[in-house]
C-alpha cells in the first residue's frame, strides 16, 4: 500500500496533456512579486519562456520567506569541514542577513540587476553565500569549479564579462594546499580584465596575501562589516538567475542558462516529489557547488524547500577514512543523501565490508540518491546491502538541472531495477530514435531525445549565443532535444543510460571534453597528431588516456613526454582533468576523410564488441593498436 496521495502515471500523463495547469499549479509553491497567469510562451520558440508574466526573487525565496514564516531559528545551512574538522552552522535568520549584506558589498562594487558576477570558491558557507547574493540583487552569477585552472577560469571570465570576482585564499585538498589567488591573478591577465574588483574571503594558512598582487581586491570580511544589507530585487521570470559552463564537444566551453522562475518551480517540485524532502528536512548533496548539482541540490533546492543543506568540505574516503560519510550523516541526522557512483565506489575499495559503518548510527538515512554517472549494479547493491536504504539513481545533465528520468520518491512507491534511473519525470517527452529520428523498438539501443519544450528550470540558452545552442541541441532531430546519451527501454518503459554518443566523457562524475584535452596536448612541440578517449576505470567510472604521433624527426623518451603531456593538461585545465596517461603510436586510425575513429578506439581499449567503419584508411593501424589500447589483454 503507498503511503503517497499521488500516482506516477496519472501525474506524467496529467503534465503530458494540460502542462499549463501542471505547472501552474507547481508554481503555486513559489513566493511570487507578480504571479504568473501563464505558464509557457512560445513567442521566443525555441527558446523556451517558463511563466513569461511572473516576477520574483530566487534569494527571497530561499531564505526570508522562511524567516516571515517563523523559521528563522532554523539550521538551514551546515558548514562540516572534515579537512579542518569544524562545523559552523547558520540560521535561516543569520543566512538571509549575511546574504543581504553580502548583496550590499556587491552593490557597492556597482553590481545590479542582469550583471554578471563570477565566484570562484570551495565548499566553505561563503559559496552559497556569494550565489545567493548576487541573486538577490537580480544579477546573475557563474560559479567556476575550484579544480579547473587559470585558462579555463580566463575563458569563463571572457565570456561572461563580470562587474566582480568572487574568490578565497584557497581550497584544501587531501594532498596539499591549492592556492587561488595565483590562478586568478593570472586568469584575469589573460582575459584582460586586470581591473575588476576581486572580493576575497580570507582563510588562514595560505601563501599569497591579496595586497601583494597589484590588482583591485575587497576584503570580505572588512566590506561585510561596513554594508548595507540590500534587499531582494524583483526580477522577470524568464531574466537569467545564472550561467554554469559545461564541456561541449569542442574546447569551448558551453555557457547554460538557467532563468529564475522556471528553476524555483521545477527545484521546488523535485524536492517534495522527487526526493520527499521539505521543510526542516536534513538534506545533505556531497557534490561541489561549481557543478550544476551543487547549484540545484547544495544551494537552491534544500533552502527554497526550508530545508537543512549541508555544505561538506571533505572527501568520501581520506579525510580521515572511508568512514567519512557515514560519521557525517550521524552527527547531522541526515535524511537523505545524494553523491556520485564514484564516491560509493572509492568507499567500498577502502572498506569493502563496511565496517567503519559499525561505528555510526546511521538511522537517520531513509534514501540514498545517486547521480552524475552511470550507477553500476555492484555499487547499487553493494550499497542497499551495507546501508539497507533504498539506493536510487537518477538521470540528468547540466543543461536540464534536475532529474530527466528518476524514481520520484516523494510521490510514489515504483519498483526500482538495478542499472536503470527509472521512468521519465513529469514534463519529459523522452524518446529513443535511431539516426535518422525514428523511434527505435522497446530493448533496442539508440540517441535518447525529450520532445521540446522542455520542462520548467531546464536550460533557456547558452549564454550570448542562442545560434550554438540551437546547433548543439536542436538540429539533429527535429522538435527533439538531443541528449548526447544513448540508451534503451525495457518492457516496462525503464530507461537505461549506456553512455555518451559523443566526445564528452565522465570522470569521477566530472563531465570533460576529450576534445578539449586533445587541443591541450596537441600544443605540445614534440606532437603531430593525438587522440584522446575515455576508457572504462574502475573507479572513477572513465579515465582520460592520450595517444600521440609524434612529429618526424623528433626524439624523445616515452615517459619524458607524458610527464611533460600531465604536467601541460594540469596548467592548462586543471587538477580535475586527472590526466595521467600518454602513449607514444605510430599512427591514428582514420577515415578517408581524416576524422579519427576515436569510438572504435575507444571500444577496442574496454574491451567490447567494436565496429570498424568502412570509409576507414588503412585497416593496417587498427591490427597495430589492438596490442596498444590493450595492453597485455586478449
Ligand atoms: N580544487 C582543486 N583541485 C581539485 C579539486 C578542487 N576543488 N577537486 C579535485 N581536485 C584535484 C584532486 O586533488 C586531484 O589532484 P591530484 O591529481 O593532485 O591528486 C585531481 O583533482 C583529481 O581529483 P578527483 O577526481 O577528485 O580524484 P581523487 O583521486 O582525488 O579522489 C574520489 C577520488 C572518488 C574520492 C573523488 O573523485 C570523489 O570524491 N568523487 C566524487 C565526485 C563528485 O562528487 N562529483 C560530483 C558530480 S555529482
Ligand atoms: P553533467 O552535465 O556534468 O551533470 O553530466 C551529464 C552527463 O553525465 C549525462 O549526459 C550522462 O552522460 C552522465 N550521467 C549523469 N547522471 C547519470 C546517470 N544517473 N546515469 C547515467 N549517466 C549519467
Amino acid at each position: 500500500m503507498s503511503e503517497h496521495s499521488k500516482n506516477y502515471s496519472s501525474e506524467y500523463a496529467h503534465c503530458r496533456e494540460n502542462p499549463e495547469a501542471f505547472w501552474l499549479d507547481a508554481a503555486a509553491a513559489v513566493d511570487w512579486d507578480v504571479s504568473p497567469t501563464r505558464a509557457y510562451s512560445d513567442v521566443d520558440a525555441p527558446i523556451s519562456r517558463w511563466f513569461p508574466d511572473g516576477e520574483l526573487n530566487t534569494a527571497f525565496n530561499a531564505l526570508d520567506r522562511h524567516v516571515a514564516a517563523g523559521r528563522g531559528e532554523q539550521i538551514a545551512l551546515i558548514h562540516d569541514s572534515a579537512m579542518l574538522g569544524a562545523v559552523r552552522t547558520y540560521t535561516y535568520s543569520e543566512l538571509t542577513m549575511a546574504v543581504a549584506r553580502f548583496a550590499g558589498v556587491l552593490r557597492a562594487q556597482g553590481v545590479g540587476k542582469g550583471d554578471r558576477v563570477v565566484i570562484y570558491l570551495p565548499m566553505i558557507p561563503e559559496a552559497a553565500i556569494a550565489m545567493l547574493a548576487t541573486a538577490r540583487l537580480g544579477a546573475v552569477h557563474s560559479v567556476v569549479f575550484g579544480g579547473f585552472a587559470a585558462n579555463e577560469l580566463a575563458v569563463r571570465i571572457k565570456d561572461a564579462s563580470p562587474k566582480a570576482i568572487v574568490t578565497t585564499s584557497g581550497g584544501l585538498e587531501p594532498n596539499r594546499n591549492v592556492e587561488y589567488l595565483p590562478t586568478v591573478h593570472e586568469a584575469l591577465a589573460t582575459a584582460g580584465a586586470t581591473a575588476l574588483p576581486v572580493i576575497v574571503k580570507h582563510r588562514d594558512g595560505f601563501a599569497t596575501e591579496p595586497g601583494s598582487l597589484d590588482w583591485n581586491t575587497v576584503d570580505w570580511d572588512a566590506a561585510m562589516e561596513q554594508a548595507q544589507p540590500a534587499a531582494p530585487v524583483s526580477v522577470r521570470a524568464t531574466d537569467p538567475l545564472y550561467i554554469l559552463y559545461t564541456s561541449g564537444t569542442t574546447g569551448t566551453p558551453k555557457g547554460v542558462v538557467r532563468d529564475n522562475g522556471g528553476h524555483a518551480v521545477a527545484l521546488l517540485w523535485t524536492m517534495e516529489n522527487l526526493y520527499g524532502i521539505g521543510a526542516g528536512d536534513v538534506w545533505w548533496t556531497a557534490s561541489d557547488v561549481g557543478w550544476v548539482v551543487g547549484h540545484s541540490y547544495i544551494v537552491y533546492g534544500p533552502l527554497l524547500a526550508g530545508a537543512t543543506t549541508l555544505v561538506y568540505e571533505g572527501k568520501p574516503v581520506g579525510t580521515p577514512d572511508a568512514g567519512a560519510f557515514w560519521r557525517v550523516i550521524e552527527q547531522h541526522g541526515v535524511k537523505a543523501l545524494f553523491t556520485a557512483p564514484t564516491a560509493l565506489r572509492a568507499i567500498r575499495k577502502m572498506d569493502p565490508a563496511a565496517q567503519l559503518l559499525e561505528k555510526y548510527d546511521v538511522g537517520s538515512l531513509e534514501t540514498l540518491f545517486t547521480a552524475g554517472e552511470r550507477l553500476d549494479t555492484d555499487t547499487f547493491h553493494w550499497a542497499g546491502k551495507v546501508l539497507g536504504v533504498p539506493v536510487v539513481d537518477h538521470w540528468w545533465q547540466t543543461e536540464t538541472g534536475w532529474g530527466i528520468v528518476g524514481n520520484p520518491r516523494g510521490m510514489a512507491t515504483l519498483p526500482i531495477k538495478a542499472g536503470s534511473p527509472t521512468l521519465p519525470l513529469p514534463g519529459y517527452d523522452l524518446r529513443i530514435v535511431d539516426g535518422m529520428g525514428t523511434e527505435v523498438a522497446t530493448g533496442e539501443e539508440g540517441n535518447i531525445v525529450l520532445g521540446l519544450p522542455l520542462p520548467p528550470g531546464t536550460l533557456t540558452t547558452l549564454w550570448g549565443d542562442d545560434q550554438r545552442f540551437i546547433d548543439s541541441y536542436l538540429r539533429a532531430f527535429e522538435g527533439f532535444y538531443a541528449t548526447g546519451d544513448s540508451g534503451y527501454r525495457d518492457e516496462d518503459g525503464y530507461v537505461f543510460v549506456m553512455g555518451r554518443t559523443d566526445d564528452v566523457i565522465n570522470v569521477a562524475g566530472h563531465r570533460l571534453s576529450t576534445g578539449s584535452i586533445e587541443q591541450v596536448v596537441g600544443k605540445h612541440p614534440a606532437v603531430a597528431e593525438c587522440a584522446v578517449i575515455g576508457v572504462a576505470d574502475a573507479l572513477k567510472g572513465q579515465k582520460a588516456v592520450g595517444y600521440v604521433v609524434l612529429k618526424t624527426g623528433v626524439s624523445i623518451g616515452a615517459e619524458q613526454l607524458q610527464k611533460e603531456l600531465v604536467a601541460l593538461v594540469r596548467k592548462e585545465i586543471g587538477p580535475v582533468a586527472d590526466f595521467k596517461n600518454a602513449t607514444i603510436v605510430e599512427a591514428l586510425p582514420k577515415t578517408r576523410s581524416g576524422k579519427i575513429l576515436r569510438k572504435t578506439m575507444r571500444q577496442i581499449a574496454d574491451g567490447v564488441d567494436y565496429k570498424v567503419p568502412s570509409t576507414i584508411e588503412d585497416m593496417g593501424v587498427i591490427e597495430y593498436l589492438i596490442p596498444v589500447l590493450r595492453p597485455g589483454k586478449p
